[in-house]
């Protein structure tokens, strides 16, 4: 079974007639009435990309089916905006856009931060628009709206080491991730090398996270290049470093520290890449400079199929995204629902074990079908698709 046999359910694109960027929306299925799914804002951001993400996000909703859960999944979405976030017009596109996709945010589309876009932004920018929150249409399915609002809020005030909780259980995910694919490949934590494309929300969580398991990043990438230091960078400096878009400043790094070229996080000498930052960021040419043995997708779609083929010819494994960086909106619901308080403890260790207990079954059925991972994970999607949708219904 596909997920959407003739493709999205809602797909629209709107154009903004201040500035003429244009806005993608698309809803690839929903669950009682529900979808969700972030809002992303990049230039040249495309219907086609918004399409693909809106199905990831469906994915991503059912691979966390918990039957004994208070949180039930809902279908995917996803939106883009074709715009630069760092053009001192976006905001106010930004704004527009939200105007104009406001009846679907009321009824269909739970949203929030994706690549581009900060919460804080797309909360304000959201109230701004006449929103109550980018995530009202889901109020109707509550027990207690009330509590589950106040502890939602309540989650995203608590900020763990200069991060917010919100900022960090999508990075303790994906570290999680590569923690459960070291562990049944009996290799040790401390002093495995990682490079990470991305510093921002999920890239600079995951480094975190890594890092204080024992990991050794050796090189991170953001828009401005590669820093790279082969016997590790000191993490929690560069974090402390980053402006708003997650780029650090380069006043940060120490006397060894090197600057490099964009793509040299790819070719670093590490055990795991983790790309956190652009889709279509490994294509068949650059993958050939890979020599690292697992490929953790924090990014959505960071690498192309065909480059996934001639890795895996290569018996190096890609951890596909709809798994791997699924923390984030899964933590939203389960803190919504009510699954766990707002608490960074629980949040951590609910995170943690549902994390490793979904790459622990996508790996073990990769392994026992000689299937990818991906191909595992959206066999694992596939089968619990139609048991959702029996069970749920798309508007019930
Ligand atoms: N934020 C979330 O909750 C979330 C959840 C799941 C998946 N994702 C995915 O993770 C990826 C990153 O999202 P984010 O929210 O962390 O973004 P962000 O905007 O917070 O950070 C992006 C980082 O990537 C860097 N970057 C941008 N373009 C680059 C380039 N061409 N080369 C190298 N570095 C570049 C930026 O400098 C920054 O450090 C996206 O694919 C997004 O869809 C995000």
């Amino acid at each position: 079974m596909t997920t959407s046999p003739t493709g999205p359910l809602i797909s629209l694109t709107w154009t903004d007639q201040e500035t003429g960027h244009q806005g993608h929306l698309v809803i690839d299925r929903l669950v009682r009435g529900v979808s969700s799914g972030g809002l992303r804002m990049r230039a040249d951001c495309t219907l086609e990309e918004v399409t693909g993400l809106a199905r990831g996000m469906t994915m991503k909703e059912v691979l966390h089916y918990n039957p004994r859960g208070r949180y039930i999944p809902l279908g995917g979405a996803k939106g883009g905006i074709d715009c630069d976030p760092r053009d001192p017009a976006a905001y106010g596109v930004l704004v527009r856009y939200l105007r104009a996709v406001r009846p679907y945010v009321e009824q269909f589309w739970t949203t929030g931060e994706d690549l581009g876009l900060t919460q804080d932004l797309v909360d304000r920018a959201a109230a701004e628009a006449g929103l109550v929150s980018s995530v009202q249409a889901v109020y109707p399915l509550l027990d207690d709206e009330e509590a589950a609002r106040r502890r939602l809020a309540d989650a995203f005030a608590i900020d763990v080491d200069g991060i917010g909780l919100d900022e960090l259980v999508g990075g303790c995910g994906v570290a999680e991730s590569v923690l459960t694919v070291l562990d049944r490949a009996g290799v040790a934590h401390r002093g495995t090398r990682v490079a990470v494309q991305g510093l921002g929300t999920m890239g600079g969580a995951t480094a975190r996270f890594l890092a204080r398991a024992g990991l050794r990043v050796v090189a991170v990438a953001d828009i401005k290049g590669t820093v790279a230091n082969p016997a590790g960078l000191d993490v929690e400096a560069l974090l402390a470093a980053r402006d708003g878009h997650g780029t650090v400043d380069r006043a940060a790094l120490r006397a060894e520290d090197r600057e490099l070229p964009a793509d040299a996080w790819l070719t670093a000498d590490a055990e795991v890449l983790v790309p956190a930052a652009v889709s279509y960021a490994v294509d068949t040419a650059n993958q050939a400079g890979i020599t690292a043995r697992w490929i953790v997708e924090a990014a959505n779609m960071p690498v192309v199929p065909e480059a996934e083929a001639l890795l895996a010819a290569r018996g190096i494994a890609v951890l596909p995204d709809i798994a791997v960086n699924s923390g984030t909106n899964a933590w939203w619901w389960w803190t919504l629902f009510g699954d766990i308080g707002a608490d960074a403890d629980e949040a951590f260790a609910y995170t943690r074990r549902a994390m490793r207990a979904l790459v622990d079954r996508i790996l073990a059925r990769a392994e026992a079908e000689h299937i990818t991972p991906r191909a595992a994970a959206h066999a694992l999607a596939a089968d619990r698709l139609p048991v959702v949708a029996e069970r749920f219904g798309s508007f019930r």
